[in-house]
């Protein structure tokens, strides 16, 4: 019977393949519409829920399988079996860089080579569709899952999502791109209502999915556990259908965290496929029910199932028979990936990278050298394939000329426990340098608990700086997934950020530290000097299950920048054991618009003498804008490669969404004339190079006034204010001074700053209310140019 299962599935697949590459899509279509008319009710509803923790469900005498999904981000986490949590039982797997620290990276084709990596271990293990990327923002420091997530900033998380997407995805393994969206507290996660503006959520929080969507086309994207403007992400018809499918374009499924369905009728209505994970028939019955008594339309359910059968054969069809993990390969890419992310954030004297003719004696202090963290807390978190300690490393792969030594330092077990540091003073007083291991033990960051504090341990932070009394060349080599405070960064002249960087993370320190590797990594997001210099200091976690985002958009830098608060360290930072030299920053045109665009060329050039990689940044900043805008936001960005001596041009095209924002009463992008600052950066808070260009826009826009619009911006538009000098003709009057017409009235501004629908009693009957109605009505197709 299993025999000929499979064989079916098979013969199905291969003809929904064939099909897919061979005719059109409509064959596979009409197959799908044929299967679906020979489904029964219950079981349509019960395939739009999971079988288990990680199935989807199977319709047997129909031949429709069941597909394997598994956790993410950064490697696999594959339970033995489909109905086995798999916490400690999974599969081994290869643990690469956590998010985090491949944002760091800057690299979409590194992490577009990590997704095929991935893909390949999932094809491996037989899962379809792996539960990432997450691309939601940091929108606090002190947010639980920070480590598995981009970045502060919605472009980079996109662009970085849509280069995890296409790699995955290269390899025949769907993604699920989550949470969708604004979760970005674990605190009541699945009660919280992400209380925002519209102009807020479409900036910060749409902006990376739509970016992924429209680039990678995820098989599936996850709907998030809390409420965002008051509606749950598995329940809104604006996010899961408005937004997602009919303003982007999706064409996958829509699945729901595990456990996130609160009304599963109304979550498939909004346009939510799958119920994840499945936990008992309750919710299918209901489902059942509402189509019987009238409440969900069948056309809705049959349109779900159509398409999470399209998104199930696609997933069998592409299925590879024998493919093998090749955990060697991957183990040493997976290095190479966390060579990148490494950020090196001081380097005074230029104490790094350490060199035999520098340093004859080298202590290594810290447990986390002999017992590295190197990846998060939670459902991302995999068992690796094997797991290099940097102590062992060093030793063998750098101590042939070199005296190495180690202290514990700290205990891991105990964070209050500063009995070790007396050793670690004596091995750091009898070497020439000190490489103190440091950072944030495993249980500071997890999946659904934030932090309340920022801080590393007390017998952390005392180590270092205990460390650098007695030793003048000391580095801290910090292990965190998230911004930390360092009290002691005076007292030392080394920081090396390493982030959580995977199971084969301790080479690559190894290999920075050593100089074998420049580093190259850059903060994708900004580290603050205190908790209370943090945007939603006042907002985070919310209370009462109200998350007030009332910093806006001014998340991350562009928070910072505003309010000219001097981080610890900027975003887009990171230090390099080269310099490169910007030059010749060209901007295609001086003038343009929104339609045509302008090309921004900038040359950089190793100035120093060993290769190194820079992340070439590139803000835009709206000069004058009607809406507060950030003072700059990033928009493209690109990693490039140069030998000591070497020069590079660099091309970035801007369109008109760069210099867009989001009118959240009118409900779209808006590009407005008038001058825009290109500037290429090293870092937010270095500039290199900035060039104005003027842009005309062609854009016509809703005039959008009602009857609370102020009578000044009836008056101010054109067509609008010849409206009021028909209807108001003699209250105008009154504000003309000898010779002047109606148009040039001299009104007070607390005559005229009122909404319109007051008019009828300020103007003492002048207007009647019927006629403000009417006026409004008039206005409806009225547009400008902005
Ligand atoms: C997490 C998801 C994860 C899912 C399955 C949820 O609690 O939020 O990120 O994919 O569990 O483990």
């Amino acid at each position: 019977m299993k025999n000929l299962l499979l064989f079916s599935i098979l013969i199905l697949s291969n003809m929904v393949l064939k099909a897919q590459t061979k005719k059109s899509d409509l064959d596979v279509n009409d197959k799908i519409d044929q299967l679906v008319s020979k489904l029964t009710l219950e079981e349509k509803a019960a395939l739009c829920s999971g079988r288990d923790d990680w199935s989807t469900q199977p319709v047997e005498r129909l031949n429709i399988p069941w597909i394997w999904v598994a956790d993410g981000p950064h490697g696999l986490r594959r339970a033995p079996a489909t109905n086995k949590a798999g916490y400690g039982d999974q599969l081994p797997a290869t643990c690469f860089p956590t998010a985090s620290a491949l944002s760091a990276t800057w690299n979409l084709d590194m992490v577009n080579k990590v997704g095929q990596a991935i893909g390949e271990e999932c094809q491996a293990q037989n899962v379809n569709v792996i539960l990432g990327p997450g691309v939601n923002i940091k929108r606090s420091v002190l947010g639980g899952r920070n480590f598995e997530f981009f970045s502060e900033d919605p472009i980079l998380s996109g662009e970085l999502g849509a280069a995890y997407i296409n790699g995955v995805q290269s390899q025949g393994v769907g993604t699920s791109l989550k949470h969708y969206t604004a979760n970005n507290v674990e605190t009541m996660r699945m009660y919280n209502n992400s209380n925002m503006d519209n102009r807020t959520l479409h900036e910060i929080y749409l902006t990376p999915f739509e970016i992924a969507v429209k680039k990678a086309q995820p098989w599936t994207i996850m709907a998030c556990y809390n409420r965002v403007q008051g509606v749950y992400g598995t329940q809104s018809p604006y996010l899961l259908t408005d937004m997602l499918k009919k303003e982007w374009g999706f064409k996958g499924i829509v699945i729901s965290d595990w456990f996130a369905v609160v009304n599963r009728v109304e979550a498939m209505k909004a346009g939510m496929h799958i119920e994840m994970p499945r936990v008992s028939g309750v919710n299918d019955s209901l489902v059942v029910e509402a189509v019987k008594n009238g409440d969900l339309d069948i056309a809705v359910v049959d349109g779900l199932v159509k398409e999470i059968l399209t998104i199930v054969f696609k997933a069998k069809a592409l299925e590879k028979e024998g493919a093998e993990l090749n955990a060697e390969k991957h183990h040493a890419y997976a290095r190479q990936v966390e060579s990148e992310a490494i950020t090196l954030l001081k380097n005074k004297n230029q104490i790094l990278p350490v060199t035999k003719e520098k340093y004859k004696r080298v202590a290594i202090i810290g447990e986390f050298a002999s017992a590295p963290r190197y990846q998060g807390n939670g459902s991302s978190e995999v068992k690796p394939t094997r797991l290099d300690k940097a102590l062992d490393i060093i030793k063998k792969e750098y101590g042939k000329d070199i005296k190495i030594s180690y202290a514990q330092g700290y205990k891991l077990s105990d964070d209050n426990d500063t009995s070790l540091i007396d050793e670690a003073k004596k091995a750091a007083a009898d070497a020439d340098i000190a490489l103190v291991f440091a950072g944030l033990p495993l249980q500071y960051e997890s999946e659904g608990i934030d932090r309340t504090h920022i801080n590393m341990p007390v017998s952390h932070n005392k180590l270092i700086s205990e460390i650098a009394k007695v030793q003048k060349n000391t580095v801290a080599v910090l292990t965190n997934g998230s911004a930390v405070t360092m009290p002691w960064i005076n007292e030392v002249d080394g920081i090396l950020e390493t982030w959580l960087g995977g199971q084969a993370g301790a080479g690559a320190v190894a290999d920075v530290l050593f100089g074998k590797i420049n580093p190259s990594g850059k903060l994708a997001e900004t580290f603050p000097v205190k908790l209370e210099d943090t945007p939603s200091f006042l907002n985070f976690p919310g209370e009462q299950g109200e998350v007030l985002y009332g910093e806006r958009i001014f998340v991350g830098y562009r928070y910072y920048d505003e309010k000219k608060i001097e981080p610890l360290f900027p975003f887009g930072f990171g230090l390099s054991y080269t310099t490169f030299e910007y030059s010749n920053l060209k901007l295609s045109a001086k003038k343009t618009t929104d339609k045509e665009g302008v090309s921004a060329t900038v040359t950089v050039k190793n100035t120093g003498d060993v290769k190194g990689k820079e992340v070439v940044q590139l803000y835009v900043t709206d000069n004058k804008s009607t809406l507060f805008r950030p003072k700059k936001e990033l928009k493209k960005f690109a990693k490039i490669d140069l030998e000591p001596g070497e020069e590079k041009e660099v091309t970035f095209k801007l369109e008109a969404r760069d210099f867009s924002c989001y009118d959240g009463k009118r409900e779209m992008w808006i590009a407005e004339s008038g001058e825009f600052t290109i500037s290429a950066a090293s870092s937010s808070r270095d500039i290199r190079l900035s060039e104005v260009v003027a842009l005309q826009s062609t854009q016509q826009v809703p005039l959008a006034f009602d009857e609370y619009t102020f009578f000044s911006e009836y008056w101010k538009n054109k067509q609008t204010r010849a409206l009021l000098m028909e209807l108001v003709p003699n209250w105008i009057k009154g504000f003309t001074g000898e010779g002047k017409s109606g148009y040039n009235a001299d009104f007070p501004g607390f005559m005229v700053d009122h909404p319109m629908i007051k008019y009828p009693y300020i103007t003492n009957g002048e207007i009647s209310h019927a006629q403000v109605m009417e006026l409004v009505e008039k206005c409806k197709g009225f547009t400008y140019n902005p």
